[in-house]
């Protein structure tokens, strides 16, 4: 008896190594550890061993089964991890680098949106989104650009009807929220607006976020602060800024702020038309007449609000000086970033 388990095991040794593929493995299988194989034959040999003898061969039987069985595992193990070619197909080569799957990203103008939206809500600014199809009230009137105002020309409006258009701006959102609530107020408004305008600084849809803070005692002083702080937080160094004056409506005074040209650093170049400037945003003190029209008092409230188009940022951020490849989908750009 021990000398058949001892040839038991040695033959299973020398046959497992013998095998190379999955169908051979599984023969072994049931030659060995099947119901009717070898280690089941020897355990019920067993029984017909002298009493004494009993314990130390059933205890020999159950290492030589162990062993086989792990010897066993260890195989198939081997096979799995080596699969195609257990199955003899040499044309595939396993060695070779797997395909990477590919993964979405978001796009670039998303990505600026949202670290916009992070550093407003950083400074305390809640979020709020309106209508892309807006009143003509909403855009224009209540931000004191009445029918006929000069103004309107810039906005290259398209009109669904006489009243109603796509946003040319999300400046709208002022009104909206100053009608609906009471200050304090600080919220920044992102989204779509629409122009009919294309070219390569022009696209008939772009991003803007707009922002406005109302409260009483607030100075332009506090505009500089908030809009300082947001630059250089955006473009990720001690920027050199200006204020510089300007004229919007719905604010008094207006000014546009302008960072030092990210590409020539103030030297003069080709993107800043050599001005060593970037204009970034609109901004100003909200004028009067549209605290009138939402029903605040401009004796006891002041505030201030601003513009800006995300699609530009990103450009000045990235050094792109095309719009419209934003809108082109195509991977080779848009994987860049
Ligand atoms: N709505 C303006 C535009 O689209 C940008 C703007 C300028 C927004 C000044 C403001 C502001 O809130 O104060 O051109």
């Amino acid at each position: 008896m021990e000398q058949e388990l001892i040839t038991l095991q040695n033959q299973a040794k020398e046959q497992l190594a013998a095998v190379e593929r999955t169908d051979q493995l599984e023969e072994f299988r049931i030659r060995f550890l099947g119901r009717k194989g070898q280690c089941s034959t020897v355990m019920r040999a067993l029984g017909t061993v002298p009493k004494e003898d009993k314990p130390r061969l059933g205890e020999m039987a159950n290492a030589v089964k162990k062993e086989i069985e792990s010897w066993y595992t260890e195989k198939q193990q081997s096979f799995s991890a080596s699969l195609e070619s257990s199955s003899n197909n040499s044309t595939i080569d396993l060695t070779l680098p797997g395909r990477k799957p590919q993964t979405g990203k978001l796009h670039p103008v998303t990505q600026i949106m949202n670290e916009v939206c992070s550093i407003f809500e950083s400074l305390g600014f809640s979020v709020a989104e309106g209508p892309d199809v807006e009143h003509d009230h909403y855009n224009f009137e209540a931000l004191n650009i009445p029918a006929h105002h000069p103004a309107r020309d810039m906005h290259d409006t398209f009109y669904v009807s006489d009243s109603i258009l796509l946003r040319t701006h999300t400046s709208p959102m002022q009104a909206r929220i100053m009608e609906s609530q009471q200050p304090p107020l600080r919220v920044i408004a992102p989204g779509k607006v629409y122009r009919c305008d294309s070219d390569i600084t022009h696209t008939p849809m772009f991003h803007q976020v707009e922002g406005f803070l109302v409260d009483r005692s607030i100075s332009f002083a506090d505009l500089k602060g908030i809009l300082t702080i947001f630059t250089q937080k955006m473009f990720d160094k001690d920027l050199d800024l200006r204020f510089r004056p300007s004229f919007f409506p719905f604010t008094e005074p207006s000014a546009e702020v302008d960072i030092a040209c990210v590409i020539c650093k103030g030297k003069g170049c080709r993107v800043c038309k050599h001005t060593g400037w970037l204009e970034i945003l609109g901004s100003g003190m909200i004028d009067p007449e549209v605290f009138k029209k939402v029903g605040y008092d401009p004796e006891v409230y002041s505030g201030f609000a601003f513009g800006l188009g995300i699609e530009r940022i990103a450009m000045l951020k990235y050094g792109i000086d095309d719009i419209r490849l934003y809108y082109e989908n195509d991977l080779r750009f848009l994987s860049q970033f």
